[in-house]
């Protein structure tokens, strides 16, 4: 695929903001294959939708507590928030047959809450904070540990985890006194 070819070719950086963009784009293109009603569509949706589950589970684990500060708080509990909604969406449809009446408008709805989410509030606003507040060299080192976590996360179905992850936002730590 070519998410994993991104992560492993020869190009490889760890740049948190890199990995996570290239993410948002690797989910798009799923979107875009789904909708597009060509090939095995279970098996798309299958990969799209543990992908989606296991982005969003190193954004709230890895991502938000390393960047969470006075000037980020704010998008970061909007952004738990925004998570919350895409999960309660992603969780419907995976009790969902792709061929039930709902499953093309709900999909829409995920699709729109998705891109919303990731270039209008990540990508746009709260990624040139990231950039600003922190070094390439601390930026890696956050890549590398999410990196890790996400390979972990994807050996195992992350997808079976989200219905029980819809009843609250995640939390999130503290703003750290400056
Ligand atoms: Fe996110």
């Amino acid at each position: 695929m070519g998410f994993l070819r991104t992560l492993f070719g020869k190009d490889t950086t760890t740049d948190v903001l890199d990995l996570l963009t290239a993410q948002h784009q690797e989910l798009d293109a799923l979107f875009e294959q789904l909708e597009s009603g060509t090939g095995d569509r279970h098996a798309v949706f299958i990969v799209l939708a543990d992908m989606l589950a296991a982005h969003l589970t190193v954004e709230e684990k890895v991502f938000f507590p390393a960047i969470m500060a006075k000037e980020t708080n704010d998008l970061l509990q909007e952004s738990v928030e925004e998570h919350l909604a895409i999960k309660r969406v992603l969780a419907d449809l995976i009790t969902m047959k792709l061929d039930d009446d709902s499953f093309k408008a709900k999909l829409k709805v995920l699709e729109e809450q998705c891109s919303h989410h990731e270039h209008n509030e990540e990508e746009d606003e709260l990624f040139p904070k990231v950039r600003d507040a922190f070094t390439a060299d601390e930026r890696a080192a956050i890549g590398n540990e999410l990196l890790v976590m996400f390979q972990d996360l994807m050996q195992a179905h992350p997808m079976q985890s989200v219905p029980a992850e819809t009843s609250a936002a995640a939390e999130l730590p503290p703003v750290p006194r400056s």
